[in-house]
């Protein structure tokens, strides 16, 4: 008999459910359908394991099907604690052909509520083929599996895992115990996965921004392909996409009237500009804290009030960090706050809301799951959404199928590059990725993923002439604009 598919999701029962969602989905998502049809009779992912480590969400599972339509064998797991929708877990196990007494689907290990205990497990049996054996590739969005890997190896290095008591993140305290039980049954097994591995394509500026690190580091051990700065990943995605379910995550939670209250968006990069617009839209009063002088004046310029945090920490309503950085609201900012400020975090990590120092200043209560008020000695309280975690995935269900269909476009042909590079084919790009090293995709590709977007908006792209384009300077066929063009 065939060996029994190992998984770990909520409740398989939910595929029936989930599967309609990604049935919706798929209609919503050309791009990915279009990369099925371009790549799926040329399967140039057959013979490869793909890991990924990205929320659990029906959109995701539209890539992970993609994935092993075009012939990839897939794990995966959730990136977040609260990010995996169980439908949509369940949904990809059973597969579109199985059903739930037999799943014939792909290896899942997510659901939503993870302790950051089972959160780190479900990583490492995301990790494992068999036997130990890592993925020929990775897909990463904020970096998790690959730090799991690149500390494995720095540890084998050392001879020795640190203990947990090493460390005063809750978090690192996991990374620590697993690998310390991973090493004891094989001390060199991270050392092998990161040989195995060929490369990562990463999703988010988060994880992009770790990367550069290891790269600088020289602890980089595969090549590296970065997504997120696709202009059709980060100018999409990060902007619309937060546009779209910033606003979604508080009103699941909170269900306050937003219109007339004062919002204060911390950091107005892509991710604060979509929020700051999404506020805006409900008619909120939006404030704006940058430390970067030119995305303060572009805040400026879009009619925002620019201020310190502490300018306005008591007079405020809502508070949202954007910035990807971390200790933006101290503790000490949210004993400052008005009685029942919202408070809530869409960046990539938890640590820019200082959770723990909360812990030692107020006592919580839960309202519902993922929303929980904070009470100070004096008697007022903040309402906190997801646990300080990236809301619009806890409190609700992230970014909609369209822009998550340019996101993942841009995944599946960063994930169709590495395998063609490693049979020694042209790669699409035209690129070589035999350097430890962080690249772009092409502008050629970057033009082609919005190219598949555009005929469900009903848009009617005018094609420049031959005379116009020598005029210009660009080929008829594009790229039309040089690198240095920021759009
Ligand atoms: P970005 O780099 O474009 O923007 C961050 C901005 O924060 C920058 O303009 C920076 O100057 C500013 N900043 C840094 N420190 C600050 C401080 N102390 N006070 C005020 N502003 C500060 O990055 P992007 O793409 O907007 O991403 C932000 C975060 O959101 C990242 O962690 C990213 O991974 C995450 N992200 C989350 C998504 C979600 O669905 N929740 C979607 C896309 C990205």
């Amino acid at each position: 008999a065939a060996p029994v598919m190992e998984y770990k999701v909520a409740d398989l029962s939910l595929a029936e459910w989930g599967r309609k969602e990604l049935m919706l989905a798929e209609q919503e998502m050309p791009g990915l359908m279009a990369c099925r049809e371009e790549y799926g009779p040329s399967k140039p992912l057959a013979g490869l394991n793909i890991g990924g480590s990205l929320h659990m969400t029906v959109q995701t599972a539209v890539l992970i099907e993609t994935l092993v339509e075009l012939g990839a064998n897939v794990r995966w797991c959730s990136c977040n604690i609260f990010s995996t929708q169980d439908q949509a877990a369940a949904a990809v196990v059973v597969g579109p052909k199985g059903t739930i007494e037999n799943p014939q689907g792909v290896p899942v290990f997510a659901w939503k509520g993870e302790t950051l205990e089972e959160y780190w497990a479900c990583t490492e049996r995301m990790l494992d083929f068999g036997d130990g054996r890592g993925p020929d590739q990775i897909v990463d969005d904020g970096g998790d599996a690959t730090l799991l890997i690149l500390k494995g190896v720095e540890y084998a290095k050392a001879g020795s895992v640190p203990g947990p008591e090493t460390t005063d993140n809750e978090e690192f305290k996991e990374v620590l115990k697993v690998l310390a039980k991973t090493m004891e049954q094989d001390a060199q097994r991270w050392v092998k996965v990161a040989e195995n591995c060929k490369g990562v394509t990463e999703e988010t500026t988060t994880g992009i921004k770790n990367l550069v690190k290891y790269q600088k580091e020289g602890t980089l051990a595969f090549p590296a392909i970065n997504v997120n700065d696709s202009c059709t990943k980060s100018k999409f995605d990060n902007l619309y996409g937060c546009r779209h379910s910033l606003i979604d995550g508080l009103f699941r939670a909170t269900d306050v009237m937003v219109s007339g209250k004062v919002a204060v968006v911390c950091g107005y990069g892509d991710v604060g500009k979509g929020c700051a617009q999404s506020l805006r839209g409900q008619g909120a009063r939006v404030i704006v804290t940058e430390i970067d002088p030119i995305c303060a004046l572009q805040a400026a310029m879009e009619g925002y009030e620019v201020k310190t945090l502490e300018d306005v920490i008591d007079t405020a309503d809502v508070f949202i960090t954007t910035t990807g950085n971390f200790k933006i609201i101290t503790a000490e900012h949210m004993s400052k706050m008005k009685d029942k400020a919202i408070v809530g975090n869409i960046g990539h990590f938890d640590n820019e809301i200082d959770m723990a120092g909360l812990k030692k200043l107020a006592e919580p209560t839960n309202i519902k799951p993922q929303y929980d008020m904070w009470t100070f000695k004096d008697g007022h309280s903040v309402l906190i959404l997801a646990e300080g975690r990236l809301l619009n995935l806890g409190c609700a269900t992230g970014h909609p199928s369209f822009v998550m269909s340019a996101s993942f476009t841009n995944q599946t042909i960063a994930q169709i590059d590495l395998a063609l590079y490693n049979k020694g084919q042209e790669t699409l790009s035209g690129m070589k990725y035999d350097e430890n090293k962080v690249t772009l995709l092409s502008k050629k590709l970057d033009e082609k993923v919005a190219r598949l977007h555009l005929d469900q908006l009903g848009v009617r792209l005018t094609e420049l002439s031959k005379e116009q384009a020598d005029y210009i300077g660009v080929e008829v066929e594009g790229p039309y604009k040089p690198e240095h063009y920021r759009y």
